[in-house]
């Protein structure tokens, strides 16, 4: 008998722990709980069993050099490719198989579906191109495309050549290109003439355009072709801009070796922001990165060859490329992308994709299934989502009832669910339970997975004790972490190293990761993330640094001062909030608000917009002159204000509230 709804919602409100279900239990790839021990046993050793998932031209002597903390290397002197691992290994068996499921804007004509042979076959072609316009190995390679599939094509030709690739989100803005291929000292660049969405041609040639006329190096382009014909821009290619099509043609049937890499050889950067206003390279290796990907792509999301896996995620940001490109594809399974958004045409598109291609896990961020929940019911009701087997979220923390919602009418009490802990630098999840396993426990990530030390501690970096808030900490290096942060050692040891460890030393045990979130942990060692303690707002799963925020708004003129802060906000986790501080004689306007808002846009792109522009006289300051940032945060959050006496401003608190 099943409840009735109010039944049902009553039922689950109470129950804070779940079983995996045990429909899951019996096919689940990884089902032993003395894995825990087992690989505590064996660190570091344990991490052998992620290395052989790779196919390696030459096996590694060591699995852990750990003589030159944080430096950490793994698997060294090993060599491999990247792109052999994800495509050229699994031709015998599956090259008719699907790699590539290929969802476009909802127009029956963009859907695309590459079997693993044409995937190859693509992308060796589009090496021999990359070659052809001079690009080497070690050469940066900047990737500035929507969710096309040129996109991995782009990546694993670079990845085949041992071109590091640098993707920047196409939804940041001409700036935001610039800088990130400034720092890079990229001089190639791959783009597309345009996307859709919601079904509206978008002109993205012109923003990249733009981007590149700030870079102050030579630059050699690539445009792809996404618009249909008669929606174009009508723009005609530079002297250095090629057409993806005629370069495609010009090698036809080519074929390119893959090339030898170091197990520590950079398989790509990704910039995130960080604590300054300049976002932070992080570099991922081909080895360790590859390894780590693999493994928990098997055992959290449970991949198998057979699956169709779908993760809504877009690889502008990590995980598009750890669990869309490098993780389901170094498994062989067939990994699902798309381009539109969840509420277009209808807001039952996702179930509508996920009930036609028979998807087996779906892997999507809190702020999606928010959204979800506030839309209703009916649209995932209308659909047979009787295919899936795991759901799956990462970006930022999922409330219980968010949670639940998700198992119940997405999962329909069959699926487990991953609730995924990690970041750009640690390359792939290190927090969440293993769905064949482990007890799920809502508004929990869960326990750290086998082999990762993960301890939330306080200021003093002692463990505090159970349901006390802390820090998360890393204790011991895992294979996927980052190496360090482009041409910037320093700045890597001072933001990931030096809070938590002692720098002085050499013996990697004082060595301690700090990722800069709140957390705390209860006595079954589950750990409950807080959120970001340094100057990160996550606006729905999307990490902006509050710093680039305020120096794009400082740059408009009659702007004094600035301070952005996150605050609350139903749907997307985080807002970003802004008090700014006007010149003498600028008035206080509307227009004046809007100025500042398309600022923001302009430097970042429409992801960072504020949700509110608040002017005032002064900002509240710390004796020594710093902005107090918690006072801000508890305004934009509507909360009692803490203790004021130590600003030397206490008034200014009022005049804001
Ligand atoms: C947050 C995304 C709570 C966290 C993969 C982290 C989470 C930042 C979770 C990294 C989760 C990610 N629960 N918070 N399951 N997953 N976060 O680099 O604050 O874009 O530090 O990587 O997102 O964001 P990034």
């Amino acid at each position: 008998m099943t409840d009735s709804e109010p039944q049902l919602e009553a039922r689950l409100a109470e129950q804070d722990s779940f079983e995996p279900p045990e429909t899951f239990v019996e096919d689940a790839n990884v089902t032993d709980p003395e894995i825990y021990e087992t690989f505590e046993a064996e660190w570091p050793d344990c991490w052998e069993r992620a290395a052989e998932l790779l196919d390696w031209e030459e096996s590694y002597d060591q699995v852990l050099d750990d003589s030159n903390p944080p430096f950490f290397e793994w698997f060294t002197g090993g060599s491999l490719n990247a792109s052999a691992n994800c495509l050229d290994r699994h031709l015998d068996e599956r090259g008719d198989e699907t790699a590539i499921e290929w969802v476009g804007e909802p127009t029956e004509e963009a859907n695309r579906t590459y079997t693993y042979r044409e995937l190859h076959d693509r992308v060796n072609e589009f090496a021999a191109g990359l070659r052809e316009l001079g690009v080497e190995a070690d050469d940066v390679v900047t990737l500035y495309m929507p969710m096309i599939p040129e996109l991995p094509i782009a990546m694993l030709a670079c990845a085949r050549i041992g071109a590091p690739h640098s993707v920047v989100f196409a939804g940041f803005s001409a700036e935001a290109l610039a800088t990130r291929m400034e720092a890079a000292d990229s001089s190639y660049l791959v783009t597309c003439d345009g996307y859709y969405r919601r079904g509206d041609p978008l002109d993205h040639l012109d923003k990249a355009e733009t981007g590149l006329a700030d870079v102050s190096h030579e630059t050699t382009t690539v445009v792809a072709d996404r618009l249909r014909d008669g929606d174009g821009f009508g723009h005609d290619l530079g002297p250095d801009e090629y057409d993806w099509d005629e370069l495609m043609a010009a090698h036809e049937g080519a074929t390119v070796d893959p090339v030898s890499r170091d197990a520590e050889d950079m398989l790509f950067l990704m910039y995130t922001s960080g604590t300054t206003g300049q976002p932070k390279g992080v570099k991922h290796t081909t080895g360790g990165y590859l390894s780590w990907t693999a493994w928990t792509s098997q055992a959290v999301l449970d991949v198998k060859p057979e699956d169709t896996y779908f993760c809504s995620a877009d690889i502008g940001w990590i995980t598009g490329h750890s669990y869309i490109v490098y993780g389901p594809l170094a498994l062989g399974t067939t990994t699902m992308m798309y381009e539109g958004t969840p509420d277009y045409p209808e807001q039952d598109r996702l179930w509508e994709i996920v009930e036609e291609y028979e998807a087996t896990q779906l892997y999507t961020a809190p702020t999606a299934i928010r959204a979800f929940m506030k839309w209703g019911t009916e649209y995932p009701d209308r659909h047979d989502l009787s295919s899936l087997r795991l759901l799956g979220t990462v970006g930022e923390p999922i409330n219980p009832r968010a949670w639940k919602w998700y198992y119940t009418h997405v999962g329909g009490e069959e699926c487990p669910i991953v609730d995924t802990w990690w970041q750009t630098e640690t390359g792939g999840m290190m927090v969440t339970t293993l769905p064949g396993a482990k007890t799920m426990k809502p508004g929990a990530a869960g326990p750290p997975l086998p082999g990762v030390d993960a301890q939330v501690v306080g200021p003093d970096g002692e463990p505090v004790e159970a349901g006390q808030a802390g820090y998360l900490t890393v204790q011991r290096p895992w294979p996927g972490m980052l190496r360090t942060l482009y041409r910037n050692d320093e700045r890597y040891v001072q933001e990931y190293w030096a809070e938590y460890s002692d720098t002085d030393s050499d013996d990697p045990d004082d060595w301690v990761y700090f990722p800069e979130d709140g957390a705390k942990v209860d006595e079954d060692g589950y750990v409950t993330v807080l959120g970001r303690v340094d100057d990160v707002v996550n606006v729905s799963g999307h990490r902006l640094g509050t710093m680039e925020i305020e120096s794009a708004i400082v740059g408009v003129e009659g702007v004094a001062e600035a301070a952005v802060v996150g605050g609350d906000h139903e749907m997307k986790g985080e807002a970003v909030y802004t008090y700014v501080i006007t010149e003498d004689g600028q008035a206080e306007t509307e227009a004046f608000r809007e100025e500042i808002v398309a600022a923001v846009e302009d430097a970042i792109g429409p992801i960072a917009r504020p949700e509110s522009v608040v002017f005032t006289p002064e900002l509240p300051k710390t004796r020594s002159g710093k902005i107090m940032r918690r006072l801000l945060e508890d305004l934009a959050n509507d909360e009692e204000l803490g203790d004021t006496s130590t600003l030397r401003n206490p008034e200014v608190v009022e005049n804001l509230e």
